[in-house]
């Protein structure tokens, strides 16, 4: 059986995890279990870079470096876990890929979309997803979700501005790359979102053999 990639993407407070996790039980009921993953933080180097890139004690941090620190993070994680899963036939959904780069290094913090195009590239190594499900939401109300956390990290400290950017971004993305990436709003109900994802999952995933 052939491996399918699935990204879910959006912004932080999107419900990603969520979201994840019945597209997950979807996937078993349709005899199809997949290996549930995250970006920062789906290998156990991995973890190590997410708390540091992640920690707010290091303002100072050049977005050259948040850049290469996902990069760093990605390249472990397609090596030890998404090629390995794929190359075994497995769905893989993970939360957050090259377009969390894109979206947060490139159109939130500005820096150049080719260098982000590189450095995806380096750790990637030309693995992209089969499938991008952007969930869309409102910054504000995404903000509003990760406000009961007892403390931001480095990255939703940056506040509405920047996420408002993050959002266009990955809506420019989807307009450029329609063929792998969707933008499903995630307003309101939970079970509704879930519905609209499961729909486009299984018109795009190959059935089994
Ligand atoms: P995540 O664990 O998805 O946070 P949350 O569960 O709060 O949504 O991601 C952590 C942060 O890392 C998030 O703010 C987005 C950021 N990020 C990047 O800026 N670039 C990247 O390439 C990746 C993978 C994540």
């Amino acid at each position: 059986m052939k491996g399918f990639f699935i990204t879910l993407e959006g912004p932080d407070g999107g419900g990603k995890t969520t979201q994840a996790k019945l597209l997950l039980e979807f996937l078993e009921e349709q005899g199809r279990p997949g290996l549930h993953t995250v970006e920062p933080g789906g290998t156990e180097i991995g973890r190590a870079i997410r708390a540091l890139v992640l920690n707010p004690r290091w303002r100072q941090m050049a977005s050259r470096t948040e850049l290469l620190l996902m990069a760093a993070d990605r390249a472990q994680h397609v090596a030890e876990v998404i090629r390995p899963a794929l190359a075994a036939g497995q769905v893989v959904v993970c939360e957050r890929y090259v377009d969390s780069s894109l979206a947060y290094q490139g159109y939130g913090l500005g820096e150049d979309l080719r260098l982000i195009d590189q450095a995806n590239e380096l750790a990637a190594g030309g693995l992209l997803p089969d499938l991008t499900i952007v969930l869309d939401v409102e910054p504000a109300t995404a903000l509003a979700r990760t406000a009961c956390r007892t403390q931001r990290d480095r990255i939703e400290g940056r506040g509405l501005e920047f996420q408002a950017r993050v959002r266009e971004g990955y809506q420019k993305l989807c307009a450029a790359f329609p063929e792998r990436m969707h933008l499903i709003s995630a307003e309101g109900d939970v079970k509704a979102v879930h519905r609209r994802i499961a729909e486009l999952v299984a018109s795009r995933i190959p059935g089994r053999g």
